[in-house]
């Protein structure tokens, strides 16, 4: 098991998502741009990272710890992660079975490939997270055997679903892609939330702007603001986490605590 993202990654995300470059950076934090050019490449320099971190708004000893980071395995009875191809890499779809009630989270990139891991037969809901292509793929095919399909818009409109014992609150994730809404779960043992890709364990989906970084930003502090002691995160990418873990551990925890 691997984290969705390197700390080269995070250092990109966060330089993309401010649209900063190298030698803006390197004035920014008086870093030379050799150095940070190094850190991109993977070379962990505790002195640059330290130097660079406060113009990019990550947290210095979080992004050097982060090769050592995995959060605490999670495993709740009734809750599996779908690991479903996506190009070269992986994506999550999640799948919440408890109490009679059968609930889907996301259907990866290939058309067919979630038909593979989850029977439609007796599957309450499809629950789309956000529309980007990896997040989608498996949507038409779930439809076309009846499954209802619930996508963000719809979610974010309801705000609340009940299927069973199970009651859902949706809470808007704009930001790394707009709309994206994130999904609580209740009535299990311990409170769920289904983020999609506004927050990874050791990261979060990467914005185009900075307008959109900030967004993202915004909702997903609000978004965590609201969870319950001991929430576990179903990320889109990645392993489970819970929230208490990623704002200890997430170089990107200012920006959402
Ligand atoms: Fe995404």
């Amino acid at each position: 098991m691997s984290l969705e993202d390197e700390f080269t990654d995070v250092i990109a995300k966060a330089m993309r998502g401010l649209g900063i470059d190298v030698p803006a950076l390197s004035e920014a934090s008086g870093t030379a741009a050799g150095e940070i050019e190094a850190l991109l490449g993977g070379e962990m320099d505790g002195d640059a990272a330290h130097a660079i971190c406060p113009a990019l708004g990550l947290d210095a000893a979080a992004l050097i710890a982060l090769p050592g980071y995995l959060p605490e395995p999670v495993a709740i009875p009734g809750v599996r992660r779908i690991e479903l191809p996506y190009r070269q890499w992986i994506v999550n779809a999640w799948q919440v079975e408890f109490g009679g009630v059968r609930l889907l989270f996301d259907a990866g990139f290939g058309e067919r490939d979630i038909m593979g891991k989850v029977s439609p037969d007796g599957l309450d809901a499809l629950l789309i997270t956000h529309s980007h292509e990896d997040h989608i793929g498996g949507v038409e095919s779930l439809a076309a055997t009846g499954v209802r399909v619930i996508s963000e818009t719809e979610a974010l409109a309801a705000g609340k679903f009940t299927f069973g014992s199970l009651e859902l609150e949706t809470v808007d994730l704009s930001g790394h892609c707009t709309p994206a809404t994130g999904y609580f779960v209740n009535g299990l043992g311990r409170q769920l939330f289904v983020p999609g890709d506004a927050i990874f364990a050791g990261s979060m989906g990467g914005c185009k702007t900075r307008e959109a970084h900030e967004l993202a930003s915004a909702t997903l502090r609000a978004a965590l603001a609201k969870a319950a002691p001991g929430c576990i995160i179903l990320p889109g990418h990645g392993p489970a986490t819970t929230i208490a873990e990623e704002l200890a551990s997430n170089p990107f925890r200012k920006r959402f605590r």
